[in-house]
């Protein structure tokens, strides 16, 4: 497994190149399965969960081929039906295939994902709108299996706002039979992207970015042909670096509406904003200061955001509290941080943050891709040199993470581990 060297202190400085979404382009492949021919997605990163993504659609029978950051998936030939536990439990994005497997073949065969590091995770939701669009469902070992002759309109309510749960949902109703009602949909850009990538499908889809979603559906659609949108979660990470280290760094090729909120919280903490077309400069103060923020789904601040701006406090000038209300276990950082000399202690989905003057170099181990950020986060601004081991989580939402911070003038190196057959 393996590791990152990160010798802090600096105030990182320059320019930096902002990758596509890696939480826009997942669901885009799976939209390949809705059309027959050769797909072609641009601004694709260069990451893991692609990669597996690749691997589940090439198990399907389809042809994946990519090369940065292009990727190319051909679907004449699907015939397998299936997402198996191997891959869906490397990555459970895989459930994505669920609702276009059904659309589409009227069958589907997907291993439940099962927890992870930060909660349950359930999938109920994404079942019952099939179910309610007609779909037969059986859960036996561990899988799911839906088939249905056609799928047909209805009006889904989702008890709770859940963004692979909408578009799941979203990518069946494109070819069901009548008018599907999303209501309580998920309003993340990565949602109006896949939107916008459907449209051009041929789909007839109207409020996406709302938080009810019409969605008519036609006979057949044409392959995909899109441009996902950049990361936001990438460029508020590199934000978030730049406050951190009182640096003075331009995020290009980004679209900084998409995290309103997260900007604000910034903005309140003392670092600085200079709006360019595409880009954006970020100039962090000395020390930030102390402010209190509470995740919520889009519009409002970030869940996956919450970790790296956890570093961020951890150094302020004052005391801070950061509720966590989207997944009941996001706070596993908090002991690495606490490695480091932070000051933090949480009781339920609130953690009370003592900003310290100083953060101390220390071992420290990733446990989930948003938790891997936030430990880089703050071993750019500890003294000393952190060694965060795991780093196969930061790999799976980072596109060469390491060679992006050392042309802003940090001091990281990769430490290679032996090669790993499946990941714990
Ligand atoms: C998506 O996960 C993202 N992943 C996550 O990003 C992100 O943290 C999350 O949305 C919230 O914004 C992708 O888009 C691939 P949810 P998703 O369904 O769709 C509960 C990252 O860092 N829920 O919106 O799985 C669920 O347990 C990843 O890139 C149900 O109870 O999240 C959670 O508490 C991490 N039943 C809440 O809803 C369901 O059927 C929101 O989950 C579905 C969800």
């Amino acid at each position: 497994m393996d590791r990152l060297i990160i010798k802090g202190g600096r105030r990182l400085k320059g320019e930096v190149e902002i990758s596509g979404a890696k939480n826009a382009a997942l669901p885009v492949m799976a939209a390949s399965i809705l059309a027959a021919g050769e797909n072609s997605i641009g601004r694709v990163p260069d990451l893991r969960d692609v990669k597996t993504m690749g691997r589940l659609l090439a198990n399907m029978g389809a042809e994946f081929h990519y090369e940065p950051h292009r990727a190319v998936i051909k679907t004449n030939r699907i015939k397998n039906f299936e997402a198996p536990y191997e891959l869906v439990k490397e990555m459970r994005a895989s459930v994505l295939v669920l609702g276009p497997m059904v659309a589409r073949y009227g069958r589907a065969r997907v291993s439940l994902p099962g927890g992870c590091a930060i909660g349950a995770r359930p999938i109920n939701l994404h079942i019952m709108g099939l179910e309610k669009m007609g779909a037969k469902i059986e859960l036996e070992a561990g899988y799911v299996k839906a088939t249905a002759k056609r799928l047909k309109g209805a009006t889904i309510y989702f008890d709770i706002s859940t963004v692979t749960g909408t578009e799941n949902l979203m990518m069946a109703a494109t070819l069901a039979k009548g008018v599907t009602i999303l209501e309580n949909a998920a309003r993340e850009p990565e949602v109006v992207d896949l939107a916008n990538a459907l449209i051009a499908m041929g789909a007839r889809i109207k409020g996406a970015g709302e938080s009810v979603i019409e969605i008519e559906g036609t006979e057949e659609l044409k392959p995909v042909n899109h441009t996902v949108i950049p990361d936001r979660i990438e460029t508020g990470t590199f934000m978030t670096i730049a406050g951190i280290t009182g640096g003075d760094i331009t995020i290009k090729g980004c679209m900084p509406e998409h995290l309103h909120a997260f900007v604000i919280k910034l903005e309140e903490a003392g670092v600085g904003f200079e709006n360019k077309a595409g880009s954006v400069r970020v100039i962090g103060p000395a020390r930030p200061g102390a402010v209190d923020i509470e995740t919520a789904p889009y519009p409002g601040f970030p869940t996956d955001m919450q970790a790296q701006f956890m570093a961020l406090m951890s150094i302020a000038s004052g005391a801070s509290l950061i509720t966590e209300t989207i997944f009941e276990n996001r706070f596993m950082h908090v002991a690495e941080l606490l490695r480091m000399g932070a000051d933090i202690n949480f009781r339920g989905s609130t953690a009370t943050v003592k900003g310290v003057k100083k953060l101390k170099a220390a071992n420290v181990m990733a446990t989930d891709l948003r938790a891997s950020a936030s430990l880089v986060v703050a071993a750019l601004r500890a003294e000393g040199e952190t060694t965060i081991h795991r780093v196969y989580h930061l790999d799976r939402g980072y596109e060469k993470m390491e060679e992006k911070l050392r042309s802003l003038g940090a001091d990281v190196k990769r430490e290679r581990g032996k090669r790993l057959t499946s990941l714990p």
